[in-house]
C-alpha cells in the first residue's frame, strides 16, 4: 500500500490477529507525515485504545516533555507510531505473532514518511526493528545506520516513570539524538 488514505483505511479494519477482538480502536500514527525523524512505541495502552491516537497517556505526556528538552513535538516535527497498533490485553508485551502481523503497516509507515532517523522507543521496538538480541540496558544510545536510516533506541518513557533513575541517561541519549539531527541535516 503506497498511499497514506489506503494505509489508514486497510489499517482501520485489519484482523490479521486476535488483537483486533477487544480493541476499540486501531492507533495508527500522529505527527508530522513528512517528518524525518520518527518515533517507534510498543503498542497501545489504555488511553491510546480508547482515544486511537499513540502516546496519550501518562507515558505519551513524557514523551512529550522529552522532546519539548531538543525542540521537537508531535505537532511539528516528528511522526510516532508503534509496532502493533491495537492494545494487548492489559498491556502485555505484544506477542510475537502479532508483531509480526502488524509489521507491515509500520514498515509501510516508514516508506511513506521516509525518516531520516528512527528512535525507538523500549526494548520492545529495538528487538523488531534493530536487533533480535538488543539489549536495551546496555545498548541505548547508540545509533546504526540500516539502509540510508540512522536507528537508535532510548528507554520507553514507561520504564522513565517506573524508575526515574534512568532519566539521566535519557537525557544523555536525548542530546545524542539533537547531534545526530545536526550531523545528517535533518529538518526539525
Ligand atoms: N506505550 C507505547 O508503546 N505506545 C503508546 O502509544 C502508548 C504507550
Amino acid at each position: 500500500m503506497n498511499d497514506w488514505n489506503g494505509l489508514k483505511a486497510e489499517c482501520a479494519d485489519c484482523r490479521r490477529c486476535g488483537l483486533c477482538e477487544q480493541r476499540h480502536n486501531v492507533v495508527f500514527g500522529v505527527g508530522n507525515e513528512c517528518a524525518d525523524v520518527m518515533f517507534v512505541g510498543e503498542g497501545p495502552g489504555e488511553q491510546e485504545d480508547l482515544q486511537g491516537i499513540p502516546f496519550v497517556g501518562p507515558a505519551g505526556r513524557l514523551l512529550d516533555d522529552m522532546l519539548s528538552i531538543i525542540d521537537l513535538s508531535r505537532k511539528e516535527n516528528v511522526y510516532i507510531s508503534n509496532i502493533v497498533k491495537c492494545r494487548p490485553p492489559r498491556n502485555r508485551d505484544p506477542l510475537e505473532t502479532e508483531q509480526d502481523a502488524c509489521i507491515g503497516y509500520l514498515r509501510n509507515q516508514v516508506a511513506l514518511v521516509k525518516p531520516k532517523i528512527i528512535v525507538c522507543l523500549g526494548r520492545i521496538a529495538a528487538k523488531k526493528l534493530i536487533d533480535e538480541n538488543y539489549r536495551i540496558t546496555r545498548q541505548h544510545g547508540q545509533w546504526v545506520k540500516k539502509g540510508d536510516i540512522w536507528m537508535t533506541a532510548i528507554y520507553h518513557p514507561s520504564a522513565l516513570l517506573r524508575d526515574v533513575s534512568k532519566r539521566p541517561e535519557t537525557f544523555d541519549d536525548l542530546i545524542s539524538l539533537r547531534e545526530k539531527i545536526r550531523e545528517v541535516g535533518a529538518k526539525v
